[in-house]
């Protein structure tokens, strides 16, 4: 088969490595790709985000299969214009993709199909907004309703944060994101994801992870799109996942299919678990990044099969083949990131590392020049590896961490803290 993976992150280089190694792919082409993808794949300059010009690239490659990393072009449409053109894809509808661009829209789903989330309203005026505020107290979450880039939550700890980020919101800081503001009961707990491929009528978990989303160590530091992460989730026991995949998720795919809006690809469920009872804090309608490249690292080429799968709609019956394994992903950052950070610095040391089903390091905002690989983005490289153990998958990931030589970027040590705390 040919196929076309749209994207160009760590996410992507790992979903790319995992297509690879199936038999199954003839030819892979990645739109944009990144210095690594490169390697192992053809990379075309594409405007992902452009449904038709990625329908026509789909059509005079002869692809026959397009997986879509990202959310945007989901939301803007692509999978839609891909299915017209009677191409198989992986990624829901715009209509469907509104599962993550619209935090209200999730709500309602929740809400009519009975899936355990935290009491939620929707103002699109200030004053309204603030009065709920004062009259429920802090904590309590407040949220720009649209796609702001992960940036448009805040946990408010107390009242006049609470208050301030209303003003924010409804100021324009998140632009059109912020026109309507979706104010939440704070719920406690642990957080977790499940990841669930769909294929619109059935469901199958492909793994758990947990994330790391503030930049310091400790977890201390502004929020970042992530600097680590791990499978399994140890929080996501056997019992909790049933629980979630019966209460959460084949509710919500259910409401989705009475609707006339089945939902067929990724949907990435961010969970808070308390005493054994999951509730919903997000949907998203992909991958996780860097999520995926831990689950990459344990499926293996299987991958293929089960996206394949989900996107042909057979999924009844498909199995993962798991095995007894766990994975970490470290991701190195440019220095500055989240805030301001500089692109074009060399990376030494990628030569020699190892490269198995074991241990990759995945790339995410790297170029070439010169036969030089550079800095290109904010998350730059994601050492990523598997074991027996956690414990061993972090000495794995960490020993690729230490072999590349790179003075401008950094990473967190402690990836993994408090799942190696707790055994
Ligand atoms: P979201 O973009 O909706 O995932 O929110 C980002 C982060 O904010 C989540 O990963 C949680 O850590 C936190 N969060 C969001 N909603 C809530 C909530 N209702 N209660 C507690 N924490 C939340
Ligand atoms: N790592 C979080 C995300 O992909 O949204």
């Amino acid at each position: 088969m040919n196929i076309l993976i749209l994207g160009g992150g760590g996410r992507e280089h790992a979903l790319a490595w995992a297509v690879m190694q199936n038999p199954k792919c003839d030819k892979l082409i990645v739109a944009p790709g990144n210095a690594g993808i490169a390697r192992i794949a053809e990379c075309a300059a594409l405007d992902i985000n452009d449904a038709g010009a990625v329908a026509e690239f789909a059509q005079a490659q002869a692809i026959d299969f397009v997986i879509i990393g990202p959310e945007a072009p989901l939301a803007a449409g692509v999978a839609d214009r891909l299915r017209e053109a009677g191409i198989l894809v992986l990624g829901p509808s715009a209509a469907a993709a509104r599962l993550e661009a619209s935090k209200s829209f999730t709500k309602q789903i929740c809400d009519a199909a009975g899936v355990p989330t935290a009491a939620w309203a929707r103002f699109s005026d200030a004053q309204a907004a603030k009065a709920h505020v004062r009259a429920r107290g802090a904590p309590i979450v407040v949220k720009a309703d649209g796609l702001a880039a992960g940036k448009g939550v805040v946990v408010a700890m107390d009242e006049a944060s609470a208050l301030a980020a209303i003003d924010d919101m409804f100021g324009g800081a998140f632009g059109s994101a912020g026109a309507e503001v979706v104010i939440e009961e704070f719920m406690e707990g642990e957080e977790a994801s499940l990841f669930v491929l769909c294929d619109g009528r059935d469901i199958l978990s492909v793994g758990t992870a947990q994330d790391h989303k503030r930049v310091g160590e400790g977890d201390t530091g502004p929020n970042t799109g992530g600097m680590g992460a791990y499978s399994p989730a140890p929080v996501l026991s056997q019992e909790v996942e049933r629980r979630a995949m019966e209460e959460i998720i084949r509710p919500t795919i259910d409401e989705m299919a009475r609707r006339g809006i089945p939902y067929t690809g990724v949907l990435y469920a961010g969970l808070m678990i308390r005493d054994g009872q999951p509730r919903l804090v997000e949907y998203n309608v992909r991958f996780g990044d860097p999520e995926c490249q831990v689950l990459m690292m344990r499926l293996g080429a299987q991958a293929f099969d089960l996206m394949h799968a989900a996107a042909e709609r057979r999924l009844a019956g498909v199995r993962v083949n798991w095995a007894d394994d766990h994975a970490m992903t470290v991701v190195l950052a440019a220095k500055g990131y989240p805030g301001a950070y500089e692109k074009g610095s060399e990376i030494g040391g990628l030569e020699g590392l190892p490269e198995s089903s074991f241990e990759m390091c995945f790339h995410a905002g790297t170029a070439e020049g010169d036969g030089r690989i550079v800095a290109a983005g904010g998350r730059v490289l994601n050492a990523t590896a598997r074991g027996a153990s956690l414990r061993e998958a972090r000495e794995r990931a960490y020993a690729m961490v230490d072999a590349i030589h790179w003075p401008e970027g950094f990473c967190r040590r402690d990836i993994g803290w408090r799942a190696l705390q707790g055994g």
